[in-house]
C-alpha cells in the first residue's frame, strides 16, 4: 500500500469507484482546494487502485464553529477506506499518520479531525492514535439525492485533537 497526494488525472478514478454523495466533499472539489493550496487530498493505493481518502484542510476545520474555536488546528477530513473489505487492515492508522507528518513538516504539529457521535469504532481508533476529545459542534452536510435534489442536514459530530509536539 502506498499513499500519494491527488494528481488531475485521479479524479476521475476516484469518482469511478466512489462516486461522489456531498456537494462540497466531491472529489472535484477536494482536489480543487488542492490545488488553491488550501489542503492535501491524500490517497492511499494498493495495486494501482485507490482504497480511500483524507483531505487534511490547512485552512482549518470544515465548520465555522471548529474553526473559530480552533483557529490554527489543521483537521483531516472525509476519512474514509474502502471497500469494506480492506478496512481493519491498517490503512485509515496508515492515511493519519501521512496526515501527522505532513503538519509535523508544515509548522506546530497541530492535527484536528471530527467523527460522529455515533461512530464509536472510529472514534475508538482515534483515541488510540492520541487524539483528544474536545468540543461537540454540528457538522453542515449538503448532499444531491439519485433525483438530483440537494439535501442539507447537519450531523452531531465532537472534534479530536492532538499535538504532536
Ligand atoms: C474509520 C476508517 C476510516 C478506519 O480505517 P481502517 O483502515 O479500517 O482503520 P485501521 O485498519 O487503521 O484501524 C482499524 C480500526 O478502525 C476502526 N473502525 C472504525 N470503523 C470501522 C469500520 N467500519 N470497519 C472496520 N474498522 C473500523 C476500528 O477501531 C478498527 O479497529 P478494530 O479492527 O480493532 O476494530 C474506516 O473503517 C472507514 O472508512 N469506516 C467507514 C467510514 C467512517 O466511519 N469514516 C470515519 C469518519 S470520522
Amino acid at each position: 500500500m502506498e499513499i500519494a497526494v491527488c494528481r488531475p488525472e485521479d479524479v476521475e478514478v476516484l469518482e469511478r469507484f466512489m462516486p461522489s454523495t456531498l456537494v462540497d466533499g466531491s472529489h472535484a472539489a477536494r482536489f480543487a482546494r488542492q490545488e488553491a493550496g488550501e489542503s492535501s487530498y491524500l490517497l492511499p493505493w494498493i495495486d494501482g487502485t485507490p482504497v480511500g481518502h483524507a483531505e487534511v484542510r490547512w485552512t482549518g476545520g470544515r465548520a465555522p464553529e471548529v474553526r473559530a474555536a480552533h483557529p490554527d488546528c489543521p483537521e483531516i477530513n472525509g476519512l474514509s477506506v474502502w471497500p469494506e473489505s480492506v478496512r481493519s487492515l491498517g490503512v485509515g492508522t496508515s492515511l493519519i499518520h501521512a496526515a501527522e507528518e505532513l503538519a509535523l513538516r508544515r509548522g506546530p504539529g497541530l492535527m484536528g479531525l471530527g467523527v460522529g457521535e455515533g461512530n464509536a469504532r472510529a472514534a475508538a481508533l482515534y483515541a488510540r492514535l492520541g487524539h483528544l476529545p474536545t468540543m461537540v459542534y454540528l457538522d453542515p452536510r449538503a448532499q444531491v439525492d439519485a433525483e438530483g435534489i440537494r439535501q442539507e442536514y447537519a450531523e452531531r459530530c465532537r472534534f479530536l485533537v492532538k499535538k504532536q509536539r
